[in-house]
């Protein structure tokens, strides 16, 4: 999407695949609506276009508008991507708009994120685990080295959107896998001094084939994610520390 494309007075024309999987009458296809091109317009702009002036049927999701919810992410020309910072300048005449692969589907270009989002995060606990925690309050604030709480805020950027799991091949084929999202916020876990849990603990969580032997560095999730997280260093770093801690807990491999 880097090449800008010259838009004056351009109509372009959404291709939306259209399906409600709660009516019975509904049949997978595509629509297709064409509209003037306004300065600066976005998905989030062309998709409510539609919406006021064409269809008040057609289902997408925006809560921020501004890159920070991650409610908006579809299937943009194919790839995942944020429509609300998507600008239709940079896309072609004829863009092509489906819904998030992998996650269930509401309708049309809306997907149940949360729900495979609050399943992976009660399988690997997301949160920090401590015995004590809840009582010492004092604990739970200490202060942190400045690069470390630093290191923390990177991974923690993540917007939970799942571009990252709709761009895995893995995650496609393997339903219980817990995708860049999963690991990415286990390897913040592991960074945090409050967390308890040692690397056995950890492996308990990811050291099998739906965790980090999963992965087949397939890089989908790096390139897609639009928060540009370092997804696939912390799964490697994450795969060389189960690694060893697996060759630990069976000597004789
Ligand atoms: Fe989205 Fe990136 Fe978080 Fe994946 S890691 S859910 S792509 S922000
Ligand atoms: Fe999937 Fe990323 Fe691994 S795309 S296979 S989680 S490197
Ligand atoms: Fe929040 Fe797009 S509407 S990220």
């Amino acid at each position: 999407m880097s090449d800008l494309i010259a838009t004056a007075g351009r109509r372009i024309r959404l291709h939306i695949l259209r399906h409600n999987p709660q009516d019975p009458e509904s049949q997978p296809h595509m629509q297709t609506f064409e509209l003037e091109e306004a300065d600066g317009m976005t998905l989030f702009i062309a998709l409510n276009e539609v919406r006021e002036t064409q269809d008040p049927s057609l289902a997408f999701d925006f809560v921020c508008r501004a890159g920070i919810c991650g409610s908006c992410a579809m299937l943009i020309n194919g790839k995942p991507g944020l429509a609300c910072c998507a600008l239709t300048r940079e896309l072609p005449d004829d863009i092509t708009l489906m819904p998030l692969p992998v996650f269930k589907l509401i309708a049309d270009l809306s997907v149940d994120t949360g729900e495979w989002m609050r399943d992976m995060s009660e399988r690997l606990q997301t949160w920090v685990q401590g015995s004590e925690l809840e009582r010492d309050l004092d604990r739970f604030e200490q202060t942190m080295e400045p690069q470390l709480a630093r290191d923390i805020y990177e991974l923690e950027r993540c917007i939970e959107c799942g571009c990252c799991v709709a761009a895995c091949g893995t995650a496609h084929m393997r339903p219980g896998f817990v995708g860049a999202v999963g690991l990415n916020k286990l390897a913040r876990f592991r960074l945090d001094p409050r967390d308890e849990r040692d690397d056995a603990a950890f492996y308990q969580l990811v050291g099998n084939d739906d965790g980090v032997f999963g992965c087949m560095t397939l890089l989908g999730c790096e390139d897609m994610c639009p928060k540009q997280l370092p997804l696939a260093t912390q799964i490697a770093f994450l795969r060389r520390k189960m690694a060893r801690q697996g060759l630990k807990k069976n000597p004789e491999e």
